[in-house]
Parts: structure tokens; sequence; C-alpha cells
């Protein structure tokens, strides 16, 4: 194993957080990057980088021998996306290329992708199916994927739609439904449209096979073995959670507004899983996992 230090962008954000806690957990050392929300892991160096202006960053990590970095900040909200796209454009594609141009030519670039570059028409995509981004947020996640694929020693590794913990900055799936069962209100939940859930500790446990390989590829796609609707993950989170599972409100995705977003982004992850020896969880076993508190 390589034993450089590995570092972490978005930090501050729901996966960077947990796989800087995962990595650490596991004795790697750690660099973490945040944007504009502070983090502070004992003895892990933090620093903060604006992706929309990164220039500073060759300084920052002046004389740093870096194994890899893991690239998890973006704009991933797509209605701030949708919103602002000048300012999409900027921090998820340009603050890529810039973050790895400054990178030294043997250190491994891993950037984390999205299954919403798919249009959803279909499902169960693997990496050989063509793309095709509905909106901001996806155009830019492909076409940062684009330049990261021309780099050598860099990875797209695609995840599908995650549950865990939150961050101490930002909610997740999970955490949005567990305040609504708490509260006992309803809980709306699109009974149509599917996606290959994962649980953040996979993301995390993946990565790190995919750390420990020299990858044949350049692109992978990262999710949970099955193809679930928020209201079947929802089912089981109150199953596994003990809560009150007649507060689910199955809703049609097509009622909500905001960009638009195909109906079944489900992922194959079968060329993970052979290269890597590595599949995710059950959403069951993942739940478990999360009620447990382990990754
Ligand atoms: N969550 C999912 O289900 C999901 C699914 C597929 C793919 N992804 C991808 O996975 C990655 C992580 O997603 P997430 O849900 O963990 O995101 P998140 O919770 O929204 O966190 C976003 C992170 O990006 C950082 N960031 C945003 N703008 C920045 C800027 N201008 N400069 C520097 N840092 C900036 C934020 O830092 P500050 O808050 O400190 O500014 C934060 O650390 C993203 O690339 C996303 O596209 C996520």
């Amino acid at each position: 194993m390589d034993r450089r230090p590995i570092l972490i962008t978005g930090a501050s954000g729901v996966l960077g957080w947990h796989l800087c806690r995962f990595f650490m957990e596991r004795g790697y050392s750690v660099e973490a990057v945040y944007g504009k929300n502070p983090v502070r892991f004992p003895g892990v160096r933090s620093f903060s980088l604006d992706l929309e202006n990164p220039y500073e960053f060759r300084q920052l990590c002046e004389g740093c021998d870096y194994a890899a970095i893991i690239h998890a900040a973006a704009m991933s909200r797509p209605d701030a996306c949708e919103s602002s796209p000048a300012r999409a454009f900027a921090v998820n594609v340009e603050g890529t290329r810039i973050l790895m141009d400054s990178m030294a030519p043997d250190t491994r670039f891993i950037y984390i992708s999205t299954d919403m570059v798919f249009d959803g028409s279909r499902g169960d995509y693997s990496e050989c199916d063509s793309t095709e981004a509905l909106n901001v947020y996806a155009r830019t996640k492909l076409e940062a994927e684009r330049l990261v694929m021309l780099r050598p020693h860099s990875t797209v590794v695609r995840i599908a739609k995650l549950y865990g913990w939150e961050s101490p900055f930002y909610a997740c799936f999970t955490t949005w439904m567990r305040t609504l069962f708490e509260k006992k209100q309803k809980v709306p939940l699109f009974k149509d449209q599917f996606r290959s859930f994962i649980y953040v500790g996979d993301i995390a446990r993946g990565l790190e096979r995919l750390l420990d390989s020299e990858p044949k590829l350049s692109l992978y796609h990262l999710g949970g073995p099955q193809r679930l609707s928020r209201t079947d993950l929802g089912r089981l989170y109150a199953d596994v959670f003990s809560y009150d599972v007649s507060l689910i409100d199955p809703v049609s995705f097509t009622s909500l507004g905001g960009p638009v977003k195909g109906q079944d982004c489900s992922l194959s992850s079968e060329r993970f899983h052979r290269e890597f020896g590595f599949q995710a969880a059950s959403a069951r076993e993942g739940l478990m996992r999360l009620l447990e508190k382990k990754y």
C-alpha cells in the first residue's frame, strides 16, 4: 500500500467528510480540503480552497507528495447549478481542470461523478452506455469526466445516490427522512424514480479497493446492487429504524419542479465488481450498518 497522503476535496460535504473519517480510521495519512465551511480532524492538515478560483492550490501543496487525490468537491445541488450555470461550470469543470493540472504527474486523480449523466430512459446503465445530460449539473459533471479521462493515472467513479450520515454542514437524504419520521410528519417519497442507492461506507470501501489496485480502465460505476425507488428505500429505512411506515406518502417525481431529472438512472456496477472484487451491500445491510454507526 502506498503510504503517501491522500488529499480529499469536499471534506465538509457528506461524502468527503465520511471519506476523511473512513481513511483516517483505516490508518491512512489524509489531508482535507474544504470550501467555505472549515473542517478540523485531529492530526490532519486541512485547508480552504475556492474551486471558483483555485489558483493558489499549487502553492498550498508545494512540496507535498500525494499518493492520490479524491476529488469529491462540487456544486452538487442541481437547482443551484441551474440558477448559476456559469458558476457551476467554473467550480465543477474549470476547478477540476486546475486541480488536476496542479498535481504531480504520478499522483492518482480519482474524480467522483454521478449517475445523473444518463437520461434515465432505461436504467441499469453500464460504463459502455451513452450519456445524455438533462440538466446543468449533469453537463458539468460530464464535461469534467471528459477532462479527467484524458489524464494518465486518473479514474472517474460514477456513484449512485448515496445514503448515510450527514456531515457537520450538509444533510443527506436519510437525515431528511429521519427528521420527518421523528416529528411524525408525512414523508413524501418518489415512487416512480429509480436509483441504485449506495451506503456512504460502501463508497469509501470501494474507493479503498480502487486505491489499492492499478485500475485497467478510466471509468467505473459504483452503486448498490438493487434498483429501488425512494419509497422502497424509505420503507426499508422505517423498518430498520423502527419508524412508522404509514407516514410514507408515495408521490410521483413528475410532481416536483426544478431541473429535469431522469426516471431511472440505476447503475450496473458489474465492471467494478469484476475488477476490484468489491460489491456494495444490499439496502437492508447498508441501513443496518447505518443503524450500528459502522462503515
Ligand atoms: N450525494 C449524492 O447522492 C451524490 C450522488 C452522485 C454523485 N455525487 C457527487 O459526489 C460528490 C460529493 O457530493 P456530496 O453530496 O457529498 O456534496 P455536498 O454534501 O453538497 O458537499 C459539497 C462539497 O463541495 C464543496 N464545494 C462546493 N463548492 C465549492 C467551491 N466553490 N470551492 C471549494 N469547495 C466547494 C463544499 O465545500 P464548502 O461547503 O466548505 O464550501 C462541500 O465540501 C460531488 O462531486 C457530487 O457531484 C453525490
